[in-house]
């Protein structure tokens, strides 16, 4: 006897590309096959890598016979403040009008981003830029129902950078006052490609013209250039310029402006889900209403945030040795990925592999977007057992001195071919 329900008229759903990739690598027995998938760093033998400071962290933490009590709802306000202090800068995060709660790491901070969104801006359109980090779209779907998702052009392929123009001219045209604009504070995901210091500041411009609202996507600060002072520039701009001053002019500033900070990558914190949200009102409004709200949702999705990233990035940051100790580990990792870029250049240059492949250097971060095309992908993972995202996208640090002669020939083979 089989029993009615309403969910046997659900469809199956295909698993998220990355998660679906390393299920598949996982699986694949081939002995020399190399996940270029999933956006996690790893070493020079291609193995996870436990940041030397987080290992430090986690031993000191061990020592201290902590207790397993809850958090307050909106976390741990100790690591809350160092997280202010990581992406503001220690003068900037003394603001009064910037607000803050602990999260879900970055997915988390951008899902509450979304969710508060939705229901107290109310924006028409949200802007994304194309092409982006594929669970932007699926947060908004989800959380921010009734809201367009609009893409605005950020690649452009004929010169593999940023396609400026394009960027500002959809911004000019087509966004209304309050609509949300998502921008990835640095190392752009999945092109490796950021605006220069001129260029946010026009992106500044139209943001104040338009009267936006922007949601910085902070998911690997320190990633980029390997200094995080440096990777916070654009979040500390835009503080600086609507919400640092009281005498601007109400005209020229937005709404207020959120900040998604991801302590995954930079931290290596994968599993571990730290995040923080950053909420900034103008000079002249309170944030504390807007705040309560926050802590509000944040009790109706999780009630109160976890504590073992929390203490593990406060204790990393507040001590002197194992800060330093971080920063070399951000450097590390950083340039561990630079040189990679070098080397699958040359290898590729070397063996007359057919294009210019100057741009792997040139991009910046976790990834490199090769502009390889679907079928070319395709061909990389049934034949040459290569994993990586549809839309061309190579995480990097699966490439190591070993398997980089192999990876540059099999580019070249499906670039001959198709
Ligand atoms: C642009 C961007 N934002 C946010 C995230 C979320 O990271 P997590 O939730 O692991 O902190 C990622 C992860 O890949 C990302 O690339």
């Amino acid at each position: 006897m089989t029993y009615p329900s309403i969910l046997s008229d659900l469809p199956e759903l295909p698993l998220a590309e990355s998660f679906a990739l390393t299920e598949a690598y996982n699986l694949d027995t081939f002995p020399e096959k190399v996940n270029l998938g999933q956006g996690v760093y790893r070493d020079e033998e291609c193995q996870s890598w436990v940041l030397p400071s987080v290992r430090s962290a986690e031993e000191f933490l061990h020592q201290q016979h902590l207790n397993h009590e809850y958090l307050p709802i909106p976390g741990a306000a100790p690591f809350i403040k160092e997280a202010q202090n990581l992406v503001f800068g220690p003068q900037l995060a003394q603001k009064e009008n910037i607000r803050s709660v602990q999260t879900v790491a970055g997915t988390g901070a951008n899902h509450l981003a979304a969710l508060f969104c939705a229901r107290y801006l109310r924006p028409k359109n949200v802007f994304i830029s194309d092409p982006t980090w594929d669970n932007h779209q699926l947060i908004w779907e989800t959380a921010g129902p009734g809201i367009e998702r609009k893409l605005y052009p950020y690649y452009d392929p004929s010169t593999r950078s940023l396609h400026f123009d394009g960027m500002t001219a959809e911004l000019e045209n087509s966004a209304e006052e309050n609509d949300v604009v998502i921008l990835h504070a640095c190392a752009h995901n999945p092109t490796g490609i950021d605006p220069t210091q001129t260029q946010w500041k026009k992106i500044a411009e139209i943001v104040a013209k338009k009267r936006l609202f922007v949601v910085f996507d902070s998911a690997y600060q320190g990633f980029a250039s390997g200094d995080p002072d440096a990777d916070a520039w654009a979040i500390r701009y835009f503080y600086s310029t609507f919400f640092g001053d009281a005498s601007l002019s109400t005209s020229a500033i937005p709404a207020g402006m959120i900040v998604c900070q991801s302590f995954s990558k930079n931290f290596g914190l994968y599993g571990e889900r730290i995040g923080a949200l950053h909420l900034i009102t103008p000079p002249s409004v309170s944030p504390w209403g807007a705040y309560t709200h926050l802590v509000r949702l944040i009790r109706s999705e999780i009630s109160c945030p976890s504590l073992f990233g929390a203490r593990c990035v406060h204790t990393i940051l507040t001590d002197l040795d194992l800060r330093s100790k971080w920063i070399e580990d951000v450097k590390t990792m950083a340039s561990r990925i630079q040189s990679v870029r070098t080397s699958l250049k040359s290898e590729l240059e070397n063996i007359g592999a057919q294009g210019d492949w100057d741009y792997i250097e040139r991009q910046i971060g976790m990834f490199s977007y090769t502009g390889l095309s679907k079928i070319q992908v395709h061909r990389l993972k049934q034949v040459h057992h290569i994993y990586m995202l549809e839309n061309g996208r190579m995480s990097l640090s699966g490439l190591n001195g070993n398997n980089v002669a192999y990876v540059a020939r099999a580019i070249k083979d499906v670039v001959d071919r198709h």
